[in-house]
C-alpha cells in the first residue's frame, strides 16, 4: 500500500469509531422517566390534560395539627386585592354566620409581634399562600408518610419510644 495512502487511514480513524459506535445503537436517543411518557428525546407530545380540581366541599382531615387545611371548594377568580379579599366575604368572623364557612382561627388574628388584632394579620391575608386546592391528579411517586397516630398505634419493636 503506497506510504500517503496509509497516513490518510490513519488520520480518519478517529472520526470512523465513533461513527462506528453509534451505527449500534437503535434510534434517537429516549428519555425513561416517570415523569413523562417513554418517548424520543426530539418528539413533540401533546401537553396531558389539566386536571380538575377537588370541589366535593368534604373537609379533609389533616396530617398534623398545625397543617393549613386545604381547600374543598372551587377558588377560581375568587380576587385578593389591596381592597378585597374575597376568601373573607364567608370565613372572616362576621360573615360565617351567612356562610356557614368555619371562621379562619384565632392564629389569623395574632401579628408578628404576638399581639392579637381586631381584624386579620396581614402575614395572613394572602390565603393561598398557605391554603392551596388539591386536583384528582393521582402522584406519580408513592407517598409513604405515616402520622403520628400510625407511628405510636406500631406493633413495639422493643424500643421506648414514650
Ligand atoms: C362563598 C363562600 C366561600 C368563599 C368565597 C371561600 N370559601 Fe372556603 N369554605 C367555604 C365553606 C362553606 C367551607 C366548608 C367546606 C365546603 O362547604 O366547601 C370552606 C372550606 C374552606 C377550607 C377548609 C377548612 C377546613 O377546616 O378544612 C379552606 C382552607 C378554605 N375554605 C379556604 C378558602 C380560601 C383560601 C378562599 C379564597 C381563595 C375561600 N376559602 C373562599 C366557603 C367559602
Ligand atoms: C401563613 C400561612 C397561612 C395563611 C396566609 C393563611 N392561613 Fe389559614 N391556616 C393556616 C394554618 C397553619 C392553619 C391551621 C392551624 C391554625 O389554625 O393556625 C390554618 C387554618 C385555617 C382554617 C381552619 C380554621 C379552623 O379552626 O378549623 C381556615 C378556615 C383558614 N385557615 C382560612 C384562611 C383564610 C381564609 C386565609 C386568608 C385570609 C388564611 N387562612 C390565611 C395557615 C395560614
Amino acid at each position: 500500500m503506497p506510504r500517503h495512502l496509509l497516513i490518510a487511514l490513519a488520520a480518519a480513524l478517529p472520526c470512523l469509531v465513533p461513527a462506528l459506535l453509534s451505527a449500534q445503537n437503535s434510534g434517537p436517543a429516549r428519555l425513561d422517566s416517570p415523569f413523562r411518557p417513554p418517548v424520543n428525546f426530539t418528539d413533540e407530545t401533546t401537553a396531558p390534560p389539566i386536571p380538575a380540581d377537588v370541589t366535593d366541599d368534604r373537609r379533609v382531615a389533616r396530617n398534623y395539627p398545625e397543617q393549613p387545611p386545604v381547600i374543598p371548594h372551587n377558588v377560581r377568580d375568587y380576587q385578593i386585592t389591596l381592597n378585597n379579599n374575597q376568601c373573607l366575604t364567608c370565613h372572616s368572623r362576621q360573615y360565617t354566620g351567612a356562610s356557614q364557612a368555619p371562621m379562619i382561627s384565632i392564629t389569623h388574628y395574632v401579628n408578628r409581634d404576638g399581639q392579637t388584632l381586631g381584624a386579620v394579620s396581614p402575614r395572613r391575608y394572602f390565603c393561598m399562600q398557605c391554603h392551596v386546592p388539591q386536583t384528582v391528579a393521582q402522584p406519580i411517586v408513592t407517598n409513604t408518610f405515616k402520622d403520628v397516630d400510625s407511628m405510636i398505634s406500631r406493633p413495639s419493636d422493643g424500643g421506648d419510644r414514650r
